[in-house]
């Protein structure tokens, strides 16, 4: 694909209201609950994105019949043990989180199946779900590098309490999914808490999943008897994310984001935006499985940040966004103990880094994360700039680019519709001002 020019500095801001796309995190686990539940599943609002399109394809590869209407998709379950053997390797793309939660799920399934990814994917760590796995009697075998292609013998699992080494939701969701498949109950301690959906939506679903007050110790009980549901997925708070950061440091700019997802696990970036500076109301709070509400945000100046370890997962993928902000700050902010960005889409810190250095930014880049130096305007250095194939990335630096009135391109544009696929128009209707040529 040809680069995208990229938008300008809007003179009066970005206006207006914006209704965000689903969840990308729920939209995988309706779809994977789905297909073990019992009957019929109505999931509106869905993400239609390729990541989760990924996750679609793989259950219907598994058997599992699923209609299509616009946004709402159907999914006729056939309970935990109603999954078919795929007929071919199934392909996970560009999908981490389908990858990692399928390897759950298919660990106790009577059949062998065979994982395989795009080239990103292919370098990403899968041991990290393998090994505790194992724990419970799974068969898993990587590559050599501990990467795709995976080869899964499903087995007979048993019960395990286990303590995991990294905080990572995906991993833990692979050992719920496991565990509901076990014959005697298990016990997931985190060391740290991590985004919730899936114990959030298997008890909808009927599944008896505790969360001790420490909100580190998860216990499931096998064999839950699984009933089809309908979901609606609210706004993914990772997608409002670019929108409230383009408010705070676009000049000018008022805008409302609606029905966004608000789970604690997830609003990291709210609490740094507020940490900042950032002039932020949350209004029409609703509480169902999942707390969703509207998002104000105006323009403001803001002040540098210091993030470290214990403030990492509900902020873990707006973190290539806390550097941009991070830029426009008035200071040194750090970011530590954010390891875990070096195996996402790309390594985030090293992309973050490169790119934002095109604008002028100066940071540098640590083993763990980064130290950012504020600046009130950047000289650009490089016009060119380039997603490197990752979705995230892709949006932030386009986000960046709103602060210049240089002509600016972006390569590989097109990655943002892992999770994304409007994003270019939404953010373009937020543009009172157009100022791409
Ligand atoms: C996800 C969890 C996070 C996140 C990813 C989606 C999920 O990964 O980065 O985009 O849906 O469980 P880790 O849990 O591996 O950090």
């Amino acid at each position: 694909m040809t680069p995208k020019k990229m938008f300008k500095l809007p003179e009066s801001g970005l206006h207006g209201k914006l209704l965000l796309p689903g969840d990308k995190s729920i939209s995988h686990r309706a779809l994977l609950i789905g297909a073990i539940s019992n009957g019929k599943t109505v999931i509106k609002h869905f993400l239609r994105s390729d990541d989760c399109l990924n996750t679609l394809q793989a259950i219907k590869n598994l058997g599992i019949f699923v209609e299509q209407h616009s946004t709402d998709i159907i999914i006729h379950g056939k309970g935990l043990y109603g999954l078919q053997p795929a007929s071919q390797p199934l392909d996970m793309g560009n999908s981490g989180t389908t990858t990692r939660l399928i390897m759950g799920l298919l660990a106790g399934q009577p059949f062998r199946s065979k994982l395989i990814g795009d080239s990103s994917l292919q370098k990403r760590p899968m041991r990290r779900v393998s090994e505790p796995l194992a724990a419970m009697g799974a068969k898993i075998q990587t590559a050599p590098a501990g990467t795709l292609p995976v080869k899964i013998d499903g087995q007979p699992l048993h019960g395990t309490k286990i303590k995991l080494q990294i905080a990572s939701a995906q991993v833990k969701s692979a050992l719920i999914l496991a565990a509901l498949q076990a014959n005697s109950p298990s016990t997931i301690i985190e060391k740290l808490p991590t985004r919730d959906h899936t114990e959030r939506m298997l008890r909808k679903f009927g599944a008896d999943v505790q969360t001790a007050p420490d909100k580190l110790t998860i216990t499931v009980q096998p064999h839950p008897k699984l009933e089809g549901q309908t979901v609606t997925v609210p706004g993914d708070m990772s997608s409002a994310a670019f929108f409230l950061v383009a408010a705070t440091i676009i000049p000018n700019s008022n805008i409302t984001l609606c029905n966004v997802n608000i789970n604690k696990t997830r609003t990291g970036i709210l609490k740094a935006l507020l940490k900042m500076g950032a002039n932020i109301k949350i209004t029409k709070l609703e509480s169902q499985e999942e707390p969703v509400a509207d998002i104000q945000v105006k323009y403001a100046p803001l002040t540098p940040i210091k993030l470290s370890a214990k403030d990492i997962p509900a902020i873990i993928d707006e973190l290539p966004l806390i550097a941009l902000l991070a830029a426009c700050a008035n200071g040194q902010s750090t970011i530590t103990g954010a390891q875990e960005l070096r195996f996402k889409e790309t390594d985030r810190i090293a992309t973050v880094a490169q790119e934002l250095r095109k604008l002028g930014v100066q940071l540098k880049e640590l083993p763990d994360g980064l130290i950012i130096e504020g600046q009130s305007a950047w000289q650009i250095t490089d016009s060119t700039l380039d997603s490197h194939g990752d979705h995230r990335i892709g949006m932030m630096m386009t986000i960046a680019a709103l602060r210049s009135t240089d002509d600016l391109l972006l390569n590989n544009p097109e990655a943002v519709s892992i999770s994304y696929p409007n994003f270019f128009s939404d953010l373009s209707s937020l543009l009172k001002t157009r100022t791409e040529v």
